[in-house]
């Protein structure tokens, strides 16, 4: 049994990682940690949870018993892991920071997305990114896995087997993305509010939002050298899900796109090459661990269009989270992540 602990147990991602671990077989949640709720009994704040977590009651955290455990997971915003996860790594216990602490791994780019200096730079060296369709050896050793972001593992999927292909011009590609509204958090924000969401449908941080480079790291690893990207997200009424509409022209029409994306994901549990002409729905991936892909190429031109939709509290979080911790602890990579997305 893997002993886990969580840092930030109130937040959406936090409540996901509980009620995805609550179907674990070799995993047990000790310790939940908030420091608000201190005493509170997880259930009594996320009563989805009841019978299933009894005795298990958030508290302060604190570094020793933390480091009691195997592993743990930070569902926490930006600069929280920074603080712990040395200490933590130091006593032994792996770490899975779902925030952006460990994504970037330049420090200094780090320090101008985020408005503030790294909190930690001496451990980038030992973090991995957790995309585990690109770097599943690494995961299998890593002490310090940064989970992608929400918009970055749908967006990087997308556009994967084309730039490792080298059929697309890399310096014009385009990512239009919409996200549901827990993607904020579940923190107060104006914009997140019933009568400001809902009924409309928006775009926000054209010039430059916080994934920007953290897709770009990505992208430009699988291109084997620059890219260019205009991202654009977009908030859409919706609690769960984020579509990515994807746009590359190709320098080669001639290829077998739907062949390509086949092939590139053939092995992968939680990637789903949906069949030529399909359109992905984000309802179909919701609560389930799976980016679902189609690739188009309209009217037969040099415009290739991908889409690409993950539920971005599963694939985009705490599902990748999950699915992280079970190939750095040797266990069947689908353990408590096969379900079926819910429909209707
Ligand atoms: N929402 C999504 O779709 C999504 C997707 C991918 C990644 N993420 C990332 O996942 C992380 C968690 O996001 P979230 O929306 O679930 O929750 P959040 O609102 O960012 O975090 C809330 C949790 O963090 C704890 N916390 C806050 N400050 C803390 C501190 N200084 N020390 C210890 N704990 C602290 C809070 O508990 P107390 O304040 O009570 O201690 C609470 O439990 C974020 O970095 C976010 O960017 C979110």
């Amino acid at each position: 049994m893997v002993k886990v602990g969580i840092v930030g147990g109130t937040g959406y991602t936090g409540v996901e990682l509980l009620r995805l671990l609550a179907q674990h077989p070799q995993a047990e949640v000790v310790v939940i940690t908030s420091r608000s709720e201190a005493g509170l009994p997880v259930a009594d704040m996320y009563p989805n949870l009841r019978g299933h977590y009894d005795g298990l009651a958030f508290s302060v955290p604190d570094v020793q018993t933390l480091g009691a455990c195997d592993v743990v997971f930070f569902a926490t915003p930006h600069g929280v892991a920074h603080a712990l996860a040395g200490e933590l790594l130091a006593a032994g216990t792996r770490v899975i920071d779902l925030s952006a602490d460990f994504r970037l791994q330049d420090s200094d780019e780090w320090a101008k997305w985020y408005g503030q200096p790294h909190g930690a730079p001496e451990l980038l060296k030992d973090a991995v990114y957790g995309l585990p369709e690109v770097n599943r050896e690494q995961i299998k050793t890593a002490r310090l896995i940064a989970v992608p972001g929400c918009y970055p593992t749908a967006t990087q999927l997308g556009f994967l087997p084309l730039l490792e292909a080298g059929i697309a011009d890399n310096g014009r590609l385009i990512a239009d993305c919409k996200s549901g509204v827990s993607g904020a958090g579940r923190g107060l924000s104006i914009g997140s509010l019933y009568s400001e969401a809902n009924e409309s449908f928006k775009a926000y941080a054209v010039k430059g939002h916080r994934h920007l480079p953290e897709i770009t790291q990505g992208l430009r690893r699988a291109a084997g050298g620059d890219v260019g990207l205009t991202f654009v997200p977009h908030l859409v009424p919706m609690i769960r899900g984020i579509h990515s509409t994807l746009y590359a022209t190709v320098t080669d029409t001639s290829v077998d796109l739907q062949a390509l994306f086949e092939k590139r994901y053939a092995d992968e549990p939680f990637v789903d090459v949906m069949p030529a002409g399909s359109h992905p729905e984000t309802r179909s991936v919701r609560g389930a661990n799976v980016c679902r892909i189609a690739v188009h190429r309209p009217q037969g031109g040099d415009l290739v269009v991908v889409l690409s939709v993950i539920d971005n509290l599963v694939k985009g979080a705490s599902g990748q989270a999950v699915q992280n911790m079970n190939i750095m602890f040797g266990l069947d990579e689908r353990l408590g992540l096969s379900h079926a997305g819910m429909m209707p």
